[in-house]
């Protein structure tokens, strides 16, 4: 249908007609189908999970109703958490974001998308493109972590997989949710105008860029106002500034929650203030249904609001074709899911995900015979396919210790020693740690269970939970070689595992393949590549700690990085911005990840040493894997803006490749650099390039590269 053809169709809509297109249910009940029936229902979520088997037929079902039996047959969209996979899971957003392989990633939303779709879903609520500098909050396991660049890029890269694959996409949680305060989830979030524009909101405009036909308001409170009621995010930024004509969905009761937050006195005005604020549908919750007539009697509501909202739902289902091809096949679900094509995918991103922290020689495993494995994870089907795993087939989930067995040329003892991550009962442990004792090897898989992240899953204590860290120090004292496998959904402090284990595998939740790619790691069938796309803590207290921070204007000198200040903790040397027990730096920053190869660079050059509005550098560096295995690096490229009308980040993510290097091979890597790149909000909050001295780094981690001078004149 063209656009004339959908303002045709508003044009003979009835006011329930219209106020039905602004509300979206939740499951299959016979209330909601007669709701469809007379045209007061036109999205429906949640419709049934996979395993109850003819999930397409009920989705046809009710669109039937839909198509067929209400009386203009608008088609009815069918929302589902479809966040990283459905039957077959990936590695978690986060995880993947570790694999800084935009292609990848793609083809993973693709993949996802062709299993649900097979099933009715036509609406996936992700990316989740929050920034996320908290690792208390759960939902940093759902984020592509701490950069705008990260998650724009990987944000992008999932939404064209998804809409690629015929289901619309969503990017949440708009906005600046990932900035709750305390990393409790749901919680209040204070960003400045500027911050926002510069950090939060880019991964969202490069989703509208990248075509989503939706976007999701979020439930916290920004700078005190609502994010579901804030005129200036939605209305303003959203739609007007970036000209987005589809669909923005409240979160799941947040227009109710405009009251409990207290800004809205009663349902009408929660409504009134949600829809003139820009959202267009109000996801389960009634205030819509409810009270839209009524604000618009009273001309406290403009029809001129409402179409427009109605307008937009009608756009996303004729984007996706719904008017001509409402119906999916049935019966070939199963035929489309777990696809051999599919498991590919997800065990390249589960081998790709890994990210290798520490490594003295231990691995890959060579001359290992007897190989012990401990700990609650190295089993768990349910627990590595992470956070949202509502739809994971379990049953093809390939754990780490089943890829070994089947793999391992020698013998296994297994005990898992703690029934799970949360487990404080030692009594199994005398026999692992015998079992580790006589092994030429031990691998432990520990961390946390799917549980411990995600929505409403905020931990203050980022420990490895239960008695994890007493088994780790038990069988440390026993094992001849260590290597700790790392499943968690966040950044856990790693101090005590650095401190005991030979070698540190961190494989976040790594999905349904995660086994066979975390076996093929240890194994060296595959070599490690991923990087960190978030910073790890030393501890809580020192939390929130990124790489984009500012500079202060007293810097931590460089003596400080390791260890405690010199000093009494009442009179530490120096006024400068240190902790008097803490190191100021992360543990581990963001972009560090080994290799079994290493990688040298060298001979950086800039094309050019000044560059205008308009203009481009070429930056290049030579690459060298000079180790004796081939493998994959990935290359940095981060910026630094020196002087500007309002203080830059000491290091900025701009671009970043994957390159491959057979061993002792060598090439030059070039990245293109665009003056756009290097624009920000300025102290009017206008997009702006501002003339001045640039640093340019390349390298393989974020606090160890090659830098050259530049400048915006
Ligand atoms: C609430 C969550 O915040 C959101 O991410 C999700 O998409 C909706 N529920 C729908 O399930």
């Amino acid at each position: 249908m063209t656009e004339q053809d959908l303002s045709n169709l508003l044009q003979r809509m009835t006011l329930p007609e219209k106020i039905g297109q602004m509300y979206s249910a939740h499951a299959p009940t016979d209330e909601n189908l007669k709701m469809v029936e007379e045209g007061r229902l036109g999205t429906l979520l949640n419709i049934g999970h996979w395993n109850e088997g003819g999930l397409a037929a009920r989705c046809n079902r009710f669109q039937r109703v839909a198509v067929e039996k209400s009386r203009l047959g608008i088609p009815l969209l069918f929302g589902r958490d479809v966040i990283h996979g459905y039957r077959t899971t990936l590695p978690i957003p986060l995880g993947q974001a570790a694999s800084f392989d935009e292609a990848l990633v793609e083809e993973g939303a693709a993949a996802a998308a062709r299993e649900a779709r097979a099933h009715g879903q036509n609406w996936t609520f992700a990316p989740m493109v929050d920034v996320s500098r908290d690792p208390r909050w759960g939902r940093i396991a759902e984020s592509c972590g701490e950069e705008p660049e990260m998650n724009a890029r990987m944000g992008a890269a999932m939404v064209r997989g998804f809409q690629g694959a015929g289901m619309a996409s969503c990017a949440k949680h708009y906005a600046g949710y990932g900035a709750a305060e305390a990393g409790r989830d749901y919680n209040t979030t204070w960003i400045p105008e500027n911050h926002l524009r510069n950090v939060y909101l880019p991964p969202f405009e490069a989703c509208v860029k990248a075509g989503v036909k939706t976007v999701m308001s979020a439930f916290n409170d920004l700078n005190g106002v609502p994010t579901s009621g804030n005129a200036l995010t939605i209305r303003q930024i959203l739609k007007g500034e970036w000209g987005f004509n589809g669909l923005v969905v409240s979160d799941w009761g947040a227009v109710d929650e405009l009251i409990t937050h207290g800004y809205a006195a009663d349902g009408a005005e929660a409504a009134l203030r949600a829809i003139r604020a820009g959202v267009d549908m109000e996801m389960v919750t009634t205030q819509y249904e409810t009270h839209v007539e009524k604000l618009l009697a009273s001309g406290a509501l403009t029809m001129t609001l409402v179409d427009d909202a109605v307008m937009r739902v009608l756009r996303v289902k004729n984007e996706l074709g719904l008017f001509e091809n409402p119906y999916v096949p049935e019966g070939v679900e199963d035929e489309n899911a777990n696809t051999a094509a599919t498991r590919a995918i997800a065990r390249r991103a589960a081998e790709e995900s890994c990210v290798l922290l520490k490594n003295d020689g231990l691995l890959p495993l060579a001359n290992v015979k007897r190989l012990a494995v401990i700990g609650p994870l190295a089993d768990a089907p349910e627990e590595q396919v992470g956070c949202w795993s509502m739809d994971a087939e379990y049953a093809t989930v390939v754990t780490p210790l089943a890829a070994l067995r089947e793999t391992f040329d020698g013998d296994i003892s297994y005990f898992p020693a703690l029934k799970t991550s949360r487990d404080t009962d030692e009594s199994q442990f005398a026999e692992a740690v015998a079992a580790a004792e006589k092994a030429d090897a031990t691998v432990m898989f520990l961390g946390e269970e799917a549980l411990l992240s995600g929505e409403a899953h905020c931990r203050a204590y980022l420990d490895f939970p239960g008695a994890q860290t007493q088994l780790l120090e038990a069988v440390a004292k026993k094992a001849k070689r260590l290597c700790v496998v790392v499943m968690a959904g966040r950044p856990l402090i790693m101090g005590r595992v650095a401190e005991l284990a030979n070698a540190i595998l961190y494989a976040w939740h790594p999905g349904n393949m995660g086994g066979g790619a975390v076996a093929d790691l240890l194994l060296g069938r595959a070599v490690p590549s991923g990087k960190l796309p978030v910073s790890f803590p030393h501890c809580e207290g020192q939390i929130p700690v990124y790489m984009g921070r500012r500079n202060t204007g007293r810097p931590t000198p460089e003596g400080a990085r390791v260890g405690v200040p010199p000093g009494t903790p009442l009179d530490p040397k120096g006024f400068t911005s240190t902790y008097m027990d803490c190191d100021v730096n992360p543990f581990y920053e963001f972009g560090f990840g080994l290799s079994y190869t290493t990688f040298e660079y060298a001979g950086l050059e800039l094309s050019r040493a000044r560059v205008s509005a308009g203009g481009s550098l070429a930056a290049s560096v030579t690459l060298r894997n000079a180790g004796n295995c081939d493998a994959t690096e990935v290359v940095q490229l981060y910026i630094r803006d020196h002087a500007a009308s309002v203080t830059r980040p000491l290091k900025e993510l701009k671009d970043f490749k994957r390159v491959f290097l057979k061993a002792g091979e060598s090439c030059r890597v070039t990245f293109e650099l665009t003056t756009g790149q290097l624009e920000f909000y300025n102290a009017e909050n206008r997009l702006a390039l501002e003339p001045g001295a640039f640093t340019l780094f390349i390298g393989g981690a974020s606090p160890s590269c090659l830098s050259a001078a530049f400048a915006v004149v």
